[in-house]
Formats: structure tokens, C-alpha cells, sequence
């Protein structure tokens, strides 16, 4: 037998696991954890957080979240104040939760309010009340989500709206996914528009609408700290532009999962979740989101467990690894590199320019913060934080040009046309689209 020695490289090309701490790292003290904990972050759903306190993990700390009796939601450490009973054996309450150890009473933003074993004006008792408090976080419940700020107090932003929270869709659904895997792998998707076309429409069949499978046109927009991924395919005489969105750190939206195939004509289509990646660790992480349903979502069909799942990662979760590896979705994808993929291994290319350009603007953010300059928040414009994900598809057959400048000069203008409207309300913005999607698409004008 004889092999050419030139050909294989296993030896000489050793694989270095090697990978960026600065996105990686989202732990307490780690500079992209004190970025991180500049945001407003989804932490659990409503329907979870009960009086039975609930254990969770976020951006690394082990924290419980739990209801009181008078339904106010406490998000504090775990571990009591005294001698670290975990609190997710403690007994919510009125006022707040009760360790189970020795009983001291905690109110939801940690003050230390009885300690009934030992005398209640002695010194000591005194002086713990006095001095100090469980850690806890402030939380806001929104929608069926329960969202909380995990960093310092003088540097809590306002609570981010936005317009897709007025976006007049049948139901929204509040759903958690886990993956077990970095954040940042899970995050990268939002910004490879190509991996649909792949993913989900190649190598593991059709997992949402046919269409998907057609390779398109791929153009990124920069905005602040809103980045912007379209994917512009022909499908026969029509051509559908779909709008994948991310607002740093981790707000996601795209079009709709399976209402959008690009056959019929859509204008302004919106997403069919709203969507953030949280890490719990550095080796995990939760996608937190509402999956919209109605005309401008997704089918109310898909409104189950399966369907929530199949929305966020083209397949359910609970499968065999036979099925998994003959029909791989996004879990597979991001979950199969390891927990924390080793990103200085990746050849990146012009495909990945989204991911490339949000990477570095997270750590560009990252390293401004260690210098005290503070991350820019999502903007609001008339009252609302405007998003762009959504699908449209126009009647645009082809032409005597070379189709490919066709489908970029339709993205463009479709961009551009969202852009344009920021400035004005939710009504305004929608009608002012329709209308100028109609009047495009009759006259030809791209
Ligand atoms: S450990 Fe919680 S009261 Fe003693
Ligand atoms: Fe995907």
C-alpha cells in the first residue's frame, strides 16, 4: 500500500482548542460578563416561577427565582446569608422566602428581615440586619417572560421596548429552549443567513418552507449596534427577501419558519420569534423568546412544544441520535463543535461577514467597558426600539440583466425603505411600507 506524503495533514496540522475568552466568558468579573451585565437579559417564564422556589443559572451564578405569596417575584443567590442552605429548599411567604435551615426570613431585594433563632435585639442580630442583605436581582415580568438586570445598580438601563411588543399578531407564546453550548455558537446563527439554505433546506431535508433550500443573494447591514442579515432568493417569477436581526448583545428576529416560502406575495411579513440567547454559563445557554403566530408570524398550528422547538432549531428536541444525525437542525450544528468551539481553528469567509463584524463589535464594547466607557443601548425612535426582521416577497420576474444585480437591487431598496421609516410610529411605519412595497412592485421600480 502506498499513500502520497504530501496529501494527509492529520500529523502536521495538530488541532488547537483554542478559543476567544472575550466572547466565551460570561462569568462575574470576566470582562465580557460585566458587558453582559449591562443588559436587561430574559431569565425564566412566567408559567415556571411559582411558590416553589425555582433554581436557575445565569451568566454563571447560581441564583432561585421564586413567587411570593402576595405574587412578587424574588431572583436572589442561592445560597442563604447564614450558612448557605441552598434557598430553593426555602418556604415563600408574604414578605418574601424563609430558609429552611434556621428560618431567616429574606424580602425579595435580599434585606435580611427576621432571624428567629437567635434574640432579635441582640448585637449581633442587629448588626447582620443592619449590614447585610442576600444578593438580588431586580426583575421585571413582561408578557409571560420573566426578565432581570444582573449588573450595578447605578447602571440599570430602562427596560428596552420593542415595536415587535405592538405588533398586532394573533398569539404570542413565551418558550425556553436549552443548548449545551456557549452562547456565542448559538448566537452566530441569527447572523449566517446561508446556513438556512443549508441546514435546513439541503442536508437534512426541507425543515421549514421549501423555499429555504434555494441558495440567494446575502447582503449585511451595520446599524449601531443592530446588525442585519438578508438573504435575497428568486423563486420563480417572485423574489423573497428575508431579514435576519440581531441587537447586541442578543436580541434575535428573523422572518416567519414556515408561513414564508417566497410563492406568494407577502409584504412586511414580521418575525416568527422574538428571541434573546442568554448564557447560563460559559458552557450553556437558554434561547428565551415569544414565538409569534398569526398573519405576520408563523401558523397558530406550530402553537405546541414541538412546534416551539421545530421554530427555534428546524427540529424537535427529544430524538434519537439516529435521528438526529439524519436530520440534523441547529442544535446539532452549534451543540457538535463542543461546548466552546475553539474559534481560533475557524476559516471564516465572505459569508460569515456578518458574524464576523458583530464578534467584533462585541468585543470592541467589551474593551471600551474595562476602559469605563459604558455599551450602547438599542435606540428608540418615536417611543419603540424598531426591528427589521420580516419576510417580504414581490412579483419581480426576471429581466434582461443578470438576476443576481436584480435580487441585490431589490434588497437594497427593501432596506432601505426600512430605514427610512424609523422615524415614525408603528401605523405609520406599516402603512408607509405597504403602500410603497405596492407601488414598487407594479411599476418595477428596482
Ligand atoms: S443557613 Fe439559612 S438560616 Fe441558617
Ligand atoms: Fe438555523
Amino acid at each position: 500500500m502506498s499513500f502520497n506524503t504530501k496529501k494527509y495533514k492529520g500529523y502536521d496540522q495538530p488541532i488547537k482548542y483554542e478559543y476567544d475568552q472575550l466572547l466565551a466568558h460570561t462569568g462575574q468579573g470576566t470582562p465580557g460578563g460585566e458587558y453582559l451585565r449591562r443588559f436587561w437579559h430574559p431569565v425564566s417564564l412566567s408559567s415556571k416561577v411559582s411558590n416553589i422556589p425555582l433554581e436557575i443559572k445565569i451568566l454563571g451564578e447560581e441564583l432561585v427565582i421564586f413567587r411570593t405569596k402576595k405574587d412578587q417575584i424574588g431572583l436572589v443567590h442561592k445560597y442563604c446569608t447564614h450558612r448557605r442552605a441552598s434557598l430553593a429548599f426555602g418556604k415563600t411567604e408574604n414578605k418574601g422566602i424563609r430558609c429552611c435551615y434556621h428560618g431567616w426570613l429574606f424580602s425579595i431585594d435580599g434585606e435580611i428581615l427576621e432571624t428567629p433563632g437567635e434574640e432579635s435585639d441582640s448585637k449581633q442580630a442587629k448588626f447582620i440586619r443592619d449590614k447585610f442583605r442576600l444578593g438580588a436581582y431586580p426583575v421585571k415580568e413582561f408578557n409571560g417572560i420573566i426578565f432581570a438586570y444582573l449588573g450595578p445598580m447605578d447602571k440599570i438601563p430602562e427596560f428596552p421596548h420593542y415595536d415587535s411588543y405592538e405588533i398586532s399578531y394573533e398569539k404570542r407564546s413565551p418558550y425556553l429552549v436549552k443548548y449545551n453550548c456557549n452562547w456565542i455558537q448559538v448566537l452566530d446563527a441569527i447572523m449566517d443567513p446561508v446556513h438556512t439554505s443549508f441546514l435546513h433546506g439541503q442536508s437534512s431535508g426541507i425543515q421549514f418552507s421549501k423555499g429555504f433550500a434555494q441558495l440567494g443573494e446575502i447582503q449585511f447591514y451595520e446599524k449601531g449596534i443592530q446588525y442585519l442579515g438578508a438573504n435575497i432568493r428568486r423563486v420563480e417569477e417572485n423574489v423573497w427577501i428575508r431579514i435576519n436581526e440581531l441587537i447586541l448583545p442578543n436580541f434575535t428576529q428573523a422572518g416567519a419558519a414556515f408561513a414564508a416560502d417566497g410563492t406568494k406575495t407577502k409584504y412586511f411579513g414580521r418575525s416568527s420569534f422574538t428571541r434573546w440567547v442568554v448564557p447560563t454559563d460559559d458552557h450553556s445557554c437558554v434561547a428565551i423568546a415569544w414565538a409569534n403566530f398569526g398573519d405576520r408570524g408563523d401558523p397558530i398550528e406550530y402553537d405546541n412544544n414541538e412546534g416551539y422547538e421545530k421554530i427555534e432549531a428546524g427540529e424537535i428536541s427529544n430524538r434519537s441520535s439516529e435521528e438526529k444525525q439524519r436530520s440534523p437542525g441547529d442544535t446539532e450544528a452549534v451543540e457538535g463543535m463542543g461546548t466552546i468551539t475553539a474559534h481560533k481553528s475557524e476559516h471564516l469567509m465572505p459569508t460569515d461577514q456578518g458574524i464576523m463584524a458583530y464578534r467584533r463589535h462585541i468585543k470592541k464594547s467589551i474593551e471600551e467597558l474595562k476602559e469605563g466607557k459604558e455599551p450602547e443601548q438599542p435606540k428608540k425612535y418615536v417611543g419603540t426600539i424598531k426591528t427589521y426582521g420580516q419576510d417580504t416577497v414581490l412579483k419581480a420576474p426576471k429581466r434582461n440583466i443578470d438576476d443576481k444585480k436584480l435580487l441585490k437591487s431589490i434588497g437594497s431598496h427593501i432596506m432601505k425603505l426600512q430605514f427610512e421609516t424609523e422615524n415614525l410610529s408603528m401605523k405609520d411605519r406599516d402603512q408607509t411600507i405597504f403602500k410603497k412595497l405596492s407601488e414598487i412592485e407594479k411599476k418595477g421600480i428596482f
